[in-house]
């Protein structure tokens, strides 16, 4: 039997989760190359859609080349309540369905539009299940000045902190990725590292979990609720 490549499972689980965009509302789109297949995915019914919030200029970008309407987030909750539904990948979920994200750098605009959502339907090949959050180096989202304030309280809880080197978030910030941490208490740790000064946000989504996640497997895509 031929297997899937990993490509071709984030295609299976792009187009799936066309499934959760309610015709006539406004949703959130996230970032990466599983959003990407999914933005493309879109396309085929944008004339369906309300609107729709981008979580980076990369997939502002992308939506507008496909002609799909893009709002601030400050325009689109001038018109709705809320968005119906997140869609996004994530670079890690656990069984609690806590994520990391922000491999793309784009942690901070991710987690206000999937707090802005009714739902979050968060979508991955298989090898993004994990039984702890941490073997992905966790990025957090730094105001410059605060690097090395940061750095220390990184290595105060066991990581080894790194620089995105050449790499400025739509912000203006920088990233650092820290490394080798086991996250047993990701909502505690989300929490702990979002109160350190000079952090704008860390790439723990346990407030901000996913409601479903839709994972592609080489025979087809599960959906964990
Ligand atoms: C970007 C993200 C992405 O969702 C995450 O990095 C997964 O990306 P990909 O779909 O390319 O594997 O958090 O900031």
């Amino acid at each position: 039997m031929e297997t899937m490549t990993q490509d071709e499972m984030k295609q299976q689980v792009a187009e799936a989760a066309l499934a959760y965009v309610k015709p006539g509302t406004m949703i959130g789109v996230g970032t990466g190359s599983t959003a990407n297949k999914f933005i493309d995915a879109l396309a085929s019914i944008k004339d369906q859609l309300l609107g729709t919030v981008a979580s980076s200029e990369a997939t502002a970008e992308r939506l507008r080349g496909h002609g799909i309407p893009v709002l601030t987030l400050n325009e689109a909750l001038q018109q709705v309540e809320t968005l119906s539904v997140y869609i996004d990948g994530a670079d890690e979920f656990d069984p609690g369905k806590n994520l990391t994200k922000g491999g793309g750098g784009a942690l901070t605009r991710e987690k206000i539009v999937a707090a802005a959502s009714d739902a979050f339907v968060c979508i991955v090949d298989q090898s993004k299940q994990v039984a702890h959050l941490g073997a992905f180096p966790l990025p957090i989202e730094v105001i410059p000045m605060a690097q090395s304030l940061v750095e220390q309280a990184a290595r105060a809880i066991g990581g080894q902190p790194r620089l995105r080197e050449g790499f400025t978030t739509d912000n203006g910030n920088i990233i650092l990725d820290v490394y080798g941490l086991t996250i047993t208490e990701p909502r505690q740790l989300e929490d702990h590292l979002n109160t350190i000064p000079g952090v704008v946000t860390n790439g723990i989504f346990s407030h901000q979990g996913a409601d479903t996640v839709l994972m592609a497997t080489p025979t087809g895509v599960q959906t964990i609720q």
